[in-house]
């Protein structure tokens, strides 16, 4: 299939760029650069060994996107665009709004006028909220999130579900990533969060790497085995397989909206990572355990059933191998990808 991946220079969308190529797909992206560079696409074209055409601009921009629909044959979206850090959306609530909906309008728009039928999105386990049963199973309701970022992935599963209520064309999967990290095995391509990372993998590394002092940890007291949180981390490669199953089954069924964990089904402990991480690294990672951060929950994770069961999908990557290769990417590229 030709395939339009809406954030492909990022994290996630870079990774699953180079396996829907290896699936014998013929990639596009789309990219605004708002949180990549554009070093990551000569690396992307080193791994594939394809031409990747690179279309910059904002999906909000619906002029745009339905152009480059009337340019381009596309049979399927895979789309990752978005903005993410859930702090930031505390303090920049309509840009997230704005952004990561009217991105989806854009693109489900311009999708439906030009015949493309097959939409992948980017979801995450944030709309499970505060008080579902863990672990999280799909048909949990009602869906609410506790950061204006977490409520558009809430309000973009449901505008997609309406769409799709009345579009008997469109096949859409919603896919609820757990809690992704680690890197292409190559240490070509990885996570390169822009200023202090949010999120604990990547702040790990660059204390490994030298760049911080230190790792706070958030909080000793949880009702944990250890005292810290534990979240059911995701190997980015496991991930990334998961859309290109996910993009194949929608393609050969015909449920109109299907929705998916993507997560291992297991947790692990901050200080169990910490300590996964000095192995793969070989150094040592100084910490301090601090207060509890805002909104954090004790602990998470998938029941991840349905996606064995209907997708023959599941994660291989243990913890270990999700250190030893964001340890390889790191120490290849300590300061993430060139200016
Ligand atoms: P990322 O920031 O690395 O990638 C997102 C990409 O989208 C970036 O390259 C950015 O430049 C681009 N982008 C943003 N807004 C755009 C717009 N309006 N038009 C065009 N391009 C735009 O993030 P990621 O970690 O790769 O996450 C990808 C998706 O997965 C996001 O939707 C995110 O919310 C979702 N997700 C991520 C996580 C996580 O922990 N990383 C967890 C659950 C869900
Ligand atoms: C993991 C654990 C922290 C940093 C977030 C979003 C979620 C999803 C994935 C997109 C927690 C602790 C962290 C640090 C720490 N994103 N921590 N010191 O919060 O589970 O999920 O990313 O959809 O929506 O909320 O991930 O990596 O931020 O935190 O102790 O410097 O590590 O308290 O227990 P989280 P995280």
């Amino acid at each position: 299939m030709r395939v339009l991946v809406s954030g492909g220079a990022g994290y996630i969308g870079s990774h699953t760029v180079v396996q829907l190529v290896a699936a014998g797909h013929e990639v596009l992206v789309v990219d605004s650069f708002a949180n990549a560079k554009p070093a990551v696409v000569g690396r992307l074209e080193t791994l594939t060994g394809a031409a990747i055409p690179v279309h910059a601009f904002d999906l909000t921009d619906h002029e745009k996107t339905e152009r480059l629909f009337a340019q381009e044959p596309i049979d399927a979206v895979v789309h990752f665009a978005g903005l993410k850090a859930v702090g930031e959306s505390v303090q920049r609530p309509l840009d997230y709004y704005e952004n990561n909906l009217e991105s989806t309008f854009s693109l489900v728009r311009a999708m439906r006028r030009h015949g493309c039928g097959l939409l992948v999105f980017s979801s995450s386990a944030t709309v499970y909220g505060d008080h579902a049963p863990v672990p999280y199973v799909e048909d949990y309701e009602p869906l609410s999130a506790s950061s204006p970022y977490g409520r558009t992935k809430v309000m973009i599963e449901q505008v997609l579900r309406d769409v799709a209520h009345i579009d008997e064309g469109l096949r859409v999967a919603l896919l609820r990533y757990f809690n992704p990290v680690g890197a292409h095995p190559s240490g070509t391509i990885g996570e390169d969060p822009q200023g202090v990372p949010n999120n604990l993998m990547p702040f790990v590394a660059q204390v490994a790497v030298g760049r911080r002092e230190r790792l706070e940890v958030f909080g000793g007291d949880y009702p944990t085995a250890d005292g810290t949180c534990e979240r059911d981390y995701i190997h980015v490669e496991d991930l990334a397989a998961g859309h290109v199953a996910a993009l194949s089954w929608i393609a050969t069924h015909d449920r109109r909206v299907s929705t998916w964990n993507l997560g291992g089904g297991r947790g692990t402990s901050v200080l169990q990572l910490v300590a996964a991480f000095e192995r793969a690294s070989g150094r040592t990672i100084p910490y301090a355990i601090v207060g509890r951060r805002a909104g954090d929950l004790p602990a998470f994770w998938a029941d991840p059933t349905l996606a064995r069961e209907e997708l023959g999908w599941q994660t291989t990557r243990t913890v270990e191998e999700m250190c030893a290769d964001t340890w390889r990417w790191q120490r290849a590229n300590p300061q993430g990808y060139p200016d």
